[in-house]
């Protein structure tokens, strides 16, 4: 039986193309895809679609896509209804808490307000510290919330920090670390366990190789 798979687009793509060619699995239509949405493997039974990292989550626990490669940081604000099966050790970045330095976020008993992508993650990160925090959602750029002092403080992804160095924030605290995984819709891992078994068995070899 064949398999879908979907890639989450952007900033995985490439690392995820070069784990699965590095597999022998044929990534050119994925490497040339101008406006094709579905995208055949060229040496295996697969098709891949490259969507949004929500939009991987939504199809594979609807069952169009069997597995899919997506960021933890999009697991852990989203639904569950899927086998989380494999870490692929690329796209590693973490959750942080920054600030602008004066902010004293941990010390404060007032109101504070906190910008993220990650409202769930926020309110959980906070919620465990007896925390009672405002929390505004921001949906790119968070950095610049603080900045312009809609918020005092917020939760987001750093990978190299630049972005806020650049901008004179502080990290405060490591929420996450945060790395591409391997998802699989339940009702695939029943019907089609051993196409499955197969690419997580040639994907953990990739993942040994690149360790
Ligand atoms: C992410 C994140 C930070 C930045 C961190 O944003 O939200 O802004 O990357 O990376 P760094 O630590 O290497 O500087 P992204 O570039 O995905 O864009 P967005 O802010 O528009 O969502």
């Amino acid at each position: 039986m064949s398999l879908k798979m979907a890639l989450t687009k952007g900033r995985l793509e490439k690392t995820t193309a070069d784990l699965l060619e590095s597999m022998g699995y044929g990534l050119d239509n994925v490497r040339n895809k101008g406006r094709a949405l579905v995208l055949p493997d060229t040496l295996k039974d697969i098709s891949y679609v490259l969507v949004k990292s929500n939009d991987c989550i939504t199809y594979v626990e609807h069952g169009v896509a069997d597995l899919g490669v997506v960021g933890k940081d999009t697991l852990m604000e989203g639904s569950s209804d899927y086998y989380e099966m494999l870490d692929l050790k690329v796209g590693k970045c973490c959750f942080i808490v920054a600030s602008l330095p004066e902010a004293r976020l941990f010390e404060r008993k007032d109101h504070i307000r906190i910008g993220t992508k990650y409202p769930n993650v926020a309110r959980a990160y906070f919620a465990a510290r007896d925390m009672d925090v405002e929390i505004i959602k921001i949906d790119g750029s968070v950095e610049l919330s603080p900045l312009l002092g809609l918020v005092d403080g917020i939760v987001d992804i750093m990978e190299t920090g630049s972005t806020l160095k650049a901008n004179g924030l502080v990290v405060l605290d490591k929420v996450a670390d945060i790395s591409a995984r391997v998802i699989v819709n339940k009702a695939s891992w029943r019907l089609k366990r051993e196409e499955i078994l197969q690419v997580l068995s040639d994907l953990r070899k990739a993942v040994e190789n690149n360790a």
